[in-house]
């Protein structure tokens, strides 16, 4: 687990390589957070270029687009970049209210460079329809943009390299709740060591600075994963009672 000093400062950099990519030349004062005031809201002139947020300046496609094709379709900083087929970064709408995050590229997602597309993925998007809603209106993405070698969990090394582009991508769509699928994904954006069994079924806070008080908190809740559900049909039910308090948090109405 990385200290709460190195995260905020991987989260930083990461951050300000995305803003000189789209030419800011200063450092914005304060982390990336969730739905940030936007300046004229608290009645702030702000004209320069320099004073905007990256958010601001690009938008949230651009930033999401420069992380993608300059950044992480790019990177090596893990030795999955040796055995990749093709970097998968997400797919979706960039103004999602609703995230889920899995975990890694499958077989069928590195082949094709896209998100969720085997079996898991399908039952994914039978999931996303059962809440009334369709994978272009969500966003979905992973902890790690490259697949492990044989779909082998991912290692430490691996989540610690790859979690600030996640960061990014999240501080940049801001959603209104965020769904984490499996065990990685929910201790990745959690930092804690906690079991899936023991942290789904409750919405806990996300902070997208990385570090718990800083920055304004994202309803958070995780859930067993597609996959695992394919293996342990018994659980159904607790996954979708937990869609169902996702679904109650953003006002989706319920099913009878
Ligand atoms: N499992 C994941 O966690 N992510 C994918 O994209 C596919 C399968
Ligand atoms: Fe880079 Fe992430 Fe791929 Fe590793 S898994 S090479 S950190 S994009």
């Amino acid at each position: 687990m990385p200290t709460t000093e190195d995260q905020i400062r991987q989260t930083l950099v990461q951050y300000f390589q995305t803003d000189q990519l789209l030419g800011l030349k200063e450092v914005p004062i304060r982390l990336p957070q969730p739905r940030a005031t936007a300046p004229h809201a608290t009645g702030m002139a702000q004209t320069t270029r320099e004073t905007q947020t990256a958010a601001e300046v690009g938008g949230k496609s651009e930033r999401l687009r420069l992380l993608d094709e300059k950044q992480v379709k790019t990177c090596t900083k893990c030795a999955l970049s040796q055995t990749r087929t093709n970097t998968v970064f997400g797919q979706g709408n960039p103004d999602a209210r609703l995230v889920f995050v899995g975990e890694a590229p499958g077989f069928y997602e590195d082949r094709q460079g896209v998100v969720f597309v085997g079996r898991a993925g399908e039952l994914l998007t039978r999931m996303i329809v059962a809440m009334g809603l369709t994978r272009e209106q969500v966003y979905i993405c992973n902890v790690l943009k490259c697949r492990p070698p044989n779909n082998r969990d991912p290692a430490p090394n691996e989540i610690a390299a790859c979690s600030p582009y996640l960061f990014e991508q999240l501080s940049v769509i801001e959603p209104e709740v965020i769904v984490a699928l499996g065990a990685p994904a929910a201790k990745t954006l959690l930092q804690t060591t906690q079991s899936i069994g023991r942290l789904r079924g409750q919405f806990h806070n996300f902070h997208c600075s990385g570090v718990e008080g800083v920055g304004p908190a994202t309803p958070l809740m995780p859930t067993y994963h597609p996959a695992y559900l394919l293996r342990n049909q018994a659980q159904k039910a607790k996954v979708w009672s937990d869609l169902q308090a996702v679904m109650r948090q953003i006002g989706l109405p319920l099913p009878k």
